[in-house]
């Protein structure tokens, strides 16, 4: 059942080509989804973001995506805080991720928004889930079945497709979209390269095993990766670890620094580059531990990191999606290291149906 891994999570990380694959090819992108009065409502009034744990991560990172290339606002809640919220936001247009479609926060969420007349997107794994029959619109992952707790190859599918959808509703207006959507057709050979040859990989994650507590940074939208590597090591491995938005690490953060805390690294060459490398050398100072993950061909930070994890040459608009599975890795290994129960980790549940 396992295909010859040792563990479903690694079978699952492992599945991952084939799930991009099949996400993009069952997505509906015909013109009339996208040109459809959905997108027009949410320009009208902007887009509610609804998720909890890795879903939310990707949600965060749909946010980055639709307020860039779309140029339309997002509103997005923990569906947990949303539901205690007095007020309903203005949004008529609600996007709701749940990789299980059964979270209960995401249920409650959903039929208030319901009761309120918002229309509602669901995009959920899991065919004929309560929240696909709630929605008024499904979008399925095909991720097909995960076992191991920690969400993969679901969260990977719904980072495909947030992009796809994005793009597909920006192509409307700009015609180089379709060929980003050309480009992610070869997103799984990129991915496979990562599975392909990880031992630098498994060498990192060793050294993070041995540590108490680890942070993952990043900017703009990497910032949502740096807290889904946190959550994946914490989640499987049992090191506490915080995901930060890079630039807020020096706003409390940094009186954690020590050489027995390392410190994760997202850096992509756009915008976010100088001010990250910046960042760096103010962590250098502090001694801790630098682990990058970048882009292949960046010389300038072996200078500045005690290791440097390449992800292959791709179109850095979608080194979110390469990086995930760099630190999906890591956690696994780190995990490994330690001789944890990775598919069935303490106290968690596969689908949290309380709230
Ligand atoms: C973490 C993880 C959880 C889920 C969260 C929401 O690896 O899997 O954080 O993402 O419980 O679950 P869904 O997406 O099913 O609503």
């Amino acid at each position: 059942q396992k295909g010859g891994y040792s563990h479903y999570m690694l079978k699952e990380i492992h599945e991952q080509p084939q799930v991009i694959q099949n996400t993009l090819i069952n997505m509906p992108l015909t013109e009339s989804f996208y040109k459809s009065p959905l997108l027009e409502q949410g320009r009208k009034t902007g887009i509610l973001f609804l998720a909890c744990g890795s879903s939310y991560h990707a949600a965060l990172t749909g946010r980055y995506l639709v307020e860039e290339h779309l140029n339309i606002p997002v509103r997005l809640e923990v569906a947990s805080e949303f539901n205690y919220m007095q007020h309903l936001p203005p949004c008529k247009l609600a996007v709701v991720l749940s990789q299980s479609g059964e979270t209960a926060d995401i249920l409650r969420a959903m039929r208030r928004l319901k009761q309120a007349g918002c229309m509602i997107v669901a995009i959920t794994n899991v065919a004929g889930s309560t929240a696909a029959r709630l929605a008024d619109h499904v979008i399925y992952t095909q991720a097909g079945p995960e076992i191991g707790v920690a969400a993969t190859k679901s969260f990977i599918a719904q980072l495909v497709v947030l992009y796809a959808l994005c793009f597909a509703c920006a192509s409307a207006a700009s015609p180089r979209y379709q060929d980003y959507l050309s480009t992610m057709r070869l997103l799984p050979g990129a991915v496979q390269k990562i599975l392909g040859s990880h031992q630098n990989i498994k060498d990192a994650a060793i050294e993070v095993a041995k540590a108490k507590s680890a942070f993952f940074i990043g900017r703009g939208i990497n910032y949502p990766i740096a807290l889904e590597g946190a959550l994946k090591l914490k989640e499987i491995s049992y090191i506490h670890a915080e995901g930060y938005a890079a630039g807020e690490l020096k706003h409390g953060p940094f009186a954690l620094l020590s050489p027995e805390t390392p410190v994760l690294a997202l850096v992509s060459r756009d915008q976010t580059y100088e001010a990250m490398l910046t960042g760096l050398r103010e962590i250098k100072v502090r001694r801790a531990p630098l682990i990058v993950i970048g882009e292949d061909g960046d010389d300038q930070l072996e200078q500045l990191a005690d290791r440097v994890i390449k992800i292959p040459p791709f179109n850095r608009l979608f080194s979110p999606i390469l990086f995930s599975v760099v630190l999906q890795l890591l956690a696994f290994y780190a995990a490994y290291e330690l001789g944890r129960d990775i598919d069935t980790p303490r106290n968690l549940a596969k689908s949290v149906t309380v709230e």
